[in-house]
């Protein structure tokens, strides 16, 4: 089966989050059943590189403002059919925001293209190679299924939403430009209170909607998820799934991480002791018995990393240390750079974004905090779970649905791998601390709870099957 994947981000080139983890490993979990992954990317300047190894496959004279090609390349075991439009794509920095940190002005145009040539690949775009069908990730490839309904094609589309908190909404006029028809901009389609939703036209449109939980996919149809397209998904019920993420295990294994001081497994569980020195070493940590709670996140209301600085004085005083990745809101920013000035030696924070970094932290931290508000999948947790740091999650979203809360019966019964709490407050998460630090006080219970953690099948084995499966009943 050929399958067309239209993504804004994929990684190991280009990431700003847990999408690019996802589009860089679902195909590599396909084709081993059958399912032959093209990935349509705009090229950025971390792509070009690629871009100068492919073959060029189409060419527009005039793609949304400027000339265009698809250049096919295949790198680091993905197809990439990457869209070369460097009036759209080829600007340095962030590939949403300028460096004001607004939003590109051209975004709708930008992704509007990237959709469009989706659209043209799955009408037969370029010579050998015709998808079967099409999954469009997030809002930024919302448009596809708009063009093909506006093409009178047949071909399935699969909707799948990352985070319904970014839906790409425009005023009416800036679908001037975009060669969309004027009834796009009706109800059923992607009219939104008077605006225009790339992501609501994609979710009206497509054949299918799948999102990156089962819970998600739930809490989606409810006003306080949904996020204004509550009904949306409610209309659309019969047609939505939930199928969980999982994790590349090529790049997140704690057994054959070479990017860490010292592998380990399950089984020689102290040899994290090795990291662990090397993260307090990074964070300026004082050496000390007391637990590492690392935080690996964009600083967001959405992560509720507000919560942690509201009790971080109280839960620094039962004994934590905390080491703190992030970048984002500049109030968090400060306040985490300013705990750790306040708290030396205690509390560690790096404002930046560091792949490596994020691996050693997974590997020497015994439990990993992540209080999110909402959170649709979340892949950290999976991370720590195979890295036996334990997660310490809000239970919502798909937290909820990776995490067994380490209640006394799931201790009994030998499932628990974490701890969640709820309701997802500030005295929720400092409660939800100290339960940690009462396990972490035993050591068996521990050890226990963090070798079940690694056991856990946090690979992409299962939901690879279960989006074939979803596929496959759209082409028989
Ligand atoms: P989201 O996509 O909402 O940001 P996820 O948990 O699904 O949340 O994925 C986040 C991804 O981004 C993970 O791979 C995480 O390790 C990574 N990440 C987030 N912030 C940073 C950072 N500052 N440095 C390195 N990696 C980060
Ligand atoms: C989004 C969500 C996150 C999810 C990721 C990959 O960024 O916020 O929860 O894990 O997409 O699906």
């Amino acid at each position: 089966m050929n399958i067309l994947f239209v993504a804004s981000e994929c990684a190991p080139f280009i990431k700003t989050g847990g999408l690019a983890d996802v589009i860089g490993a679902v195909p590599k979990a396909l084709k081993p059943l059958g399912g032959n992954v093209r990935i349509l990317l705009p090229a950025y300047p971390a792509l070009s590189g690629e871009v100068a190894k492919g073959t060029e496959v189409a060419a527009f004279d005039d793609l949304h403002g400027g000339p265009a090609r698809v250049m096919a390349v295949t790198a680091r075991g993905l197809d990439l059919l990457l869209l070369d439009a460097p009036h759209l794509f080829d600007r340095p920095g962030n590939i949403y925001l300028d460096h004001a940190g607004g939003d590109w002005h051209d975004n709708h145009l930008r992704f509007g293209a990237l959709s469009f040539v989706g659209a043209q690949i799955a009408l037969g775009l370029i010579p050998d190679w015709q998808p079967d069908l099409v999954n469009a990730h997030d809002w930024q490839a919302g448009l596809v299924p708009a063009y093909l309904h506006a093409a009178g094609s047949q071909v399935p589309t699969v909707m799948t939403i990352h985070n319904i908190a970014f839906q790409g909404i425009y005023d009416p006029d800036h679908l001037d430009g975009l060669n969309l028809p004027r009834d796009m901009f009706t109800v059923d389609k992607g009219e939104y209170y008077g605006r225009f939703s790339f992501l609501k036209a994609g979710l009206m449109l497509a054949t299918k909607i799948t999102t990156v939980s089962p819970t998600y996919a739930h809490e989606l149809m409810s006003p306080e998820f949904g996020m204004g397209l509550d009904g949306v998904m409610r209309a659309r019920r019969a047609d939505l799934s939930g199928i969980i993420n999982g994790i590349d295990l090529d790049v997140w294994d704690p057994e054959t991480d070479d990017t860490i001081p010292q592998v380990f497994t399950a089984k020689t569980l102290t040899k994290k002791a090795k990291n662990k020195a090397a993260l307090e070493e990074r964070f300026n940590l004082d050496p000390s018995d007391s637990p590492i709670f690392c935080i690996i996140s964009r600083l967001t209301t959405q992560k509720g990393l507000d919560l942690l600085l509201d009790r971080l004085p109280n839960i620094v005083n039962q004994g934590a240390r905390l080491a703190i990745l992030g970048t984002g809101d500049k109030g968090m920013e400060h306040g985490f750079a300013d705990a750790a000035n306040r708290y030396t030696g205690k509390v560690g924070t790096i404002i930046g974004y560091d792949e490596q970094l994020s691996h050693l932290m997974q590997a020497g931290s015994d439990a990993i905090l992540i209080p999110s508000r909402f959170e649709p999948c979340g892949l950290t947790q999976l991370y720590g779970l195979r890295y036996g740091t334990i997660p310490v999650v809000a239970r919502t979203g798909g937290l909820a649905d990776t995490i067994i809360d380490a209640n006394l019966a799931a201790i009994d019964a030998d499932v628990a791998t974490g701890i969640q709490f709820h309701p997802v407050t500030a005295i929720g998460l400092e409660q939800a601390v100290a339960r940690t630090m009462a396990l972490y006080q035993q050591p068996k219970v521990w050890a226990a709870m963090q070798r079940r953690a690694m056991r856990q099948p946090v690979g992409w084995d299962a939901s690879a099957a279960a989006y074939l499966a979803l596929f496959q009943s759209l082409t028989d």
